[in-house]
């Protein structure tokens, strides 16, 4: 039996991913920009060969059903990279709470590809563990590596990976999380990249992102918060629009949502280095300078709807913890 432990933020996208070009590869259909988030984690231990089926628990629970299918699915890759014919028990700890709407298959996908590589006896390049995570889960190839990371495009399963562009020191943003209580439930992201394609807008918004990219990229860089901004709000609008006229259509947004992107435009507006992004959920990610946050703590203290903040900052990728 052997056994490893890996560790992985979650990552919030600056310039988004939404649709496929490969579905089963998860190839996206254009680049996309992403920061870590320290403060948010999965912790995941993979011990192969302890069971006699594939197995998976989350903070503790027993999961069957689509999820596990999902993980051994998965798990299959990473028996036919190392040769491999024994199941694997994995435990998976998240320390921010399931079912809030912050995505957790990012951190869960970077999470488990470490931890099934490394106790399988593998030892894969950056760029190998990025591809397989990917597999898992298109944004969880942001997760593996540091601060604020570009996932590729490539043109096929070989070179689609994410890079770091910074390490999580070259500049200090904050990540305010502002969760909503979910009344309903949303359309998942596998769903969601599925229906991208029925969007008339879905071709402008790709064409146009590779601009998106390169200003994003550069204000990254160049730690330009006004261009950071302007491009961030900006092209996560532009996912909304094609999710909003998808057919079926897709309106994440609730009523508290539009409340808190005013909030902070107006802020900024008036000097706040702060703007905001929507993943597929109601929740707002309010990104922002150190020094903008208190501003940003009070803009919120008046909400009712307001279920959960949570503060984060930009965060290192995946690494293993034990093995
Ligand atoms: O990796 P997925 O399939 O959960 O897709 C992520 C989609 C968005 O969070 C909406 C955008 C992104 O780039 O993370």
């Amino acid at each position: 039996m052997s056994s490893a432990t890996a560790l992985a933020h979650p990552n919030i996208a600056l310039i988004k991913y939404w649709g496929n070009r490969d579905e089963a590869l998860r190839l996206p259909v254009n680049g996309s920009l992403s920061m870590n988030l320290a403060g948010l984690e999965t912790r995941t231990t993979v011990t192969w060969g302890q069971s006699e089926t594939d197995r998976l628990t989350i903070n503790g629970i027993e999961v069957q059903g689509a999820s596990l299918k999902r993980v051994s699915d998965f798990l299959d890759l990473v028996r036919q990279m190392a040769g491999l014919q024994e199941r694997a028990m994995v435990e998976s700890q998240n320390n921010f709470p399931v079912g809030t709407g912050i995505a957790s298959s990012a951190s869960a996908f970077a999470a488990l590809a470490l931890a099934a590589t490394a106790a399988a006896g593998l030892e894969l390049e950056p760029a190998a563990l990025s591809r397989l995570a990917r597999r898992g889960s298109g944004s969880a190839c942001r997760s593996v590596p540091d601060g604020f990371v570009e996932w590729l495009p490539g043109s096929g399963d070989d070179d689609s990976f994410a890079i770091s562009i910074a390490p999580p020191e070259h500049w200090p943003l904050v990540d305010v999380i502002v969760i909503f209580s979910s009344k309903h439930k949303e359309t998942g992201s596998t769903e969601g990249h599925r229906l991208a394609a029925t969007s008339p807008l879905q071709a402008a918004r790709i064409a146009d992102a590779p601009r998106r990219l390169e200003i994003c990229r550069r204000a990254i860089l160049q730690r330009d918060f006004s261009a950071f901004a302007e491009v961030v709000e900006l092209d996560s609008t532009m996912m909304h629009a094609v999710m909003m006229t998808s057919t079926p259509p897709l309106f994440y947004w609730q009523p508290a949502t539009l409340e808190v992107l005013n909030l902070v435009r107006q802020a900024r507006a008036q000097g706040t280095a702060a703007c905001a992004t929507v993943d597929a959920g109601p929740n707002v990610h309010i990104i922002c300078e150190e020094s903008a946050a208190k501003t940003v703590l009070q803009l919120l203290s008046g909400l009712s709807e307001i279920q959960e903040v949570r503060l984060t900052h930009v965060g290192r990728g995946a690494r293993l913890i034990s093995s």
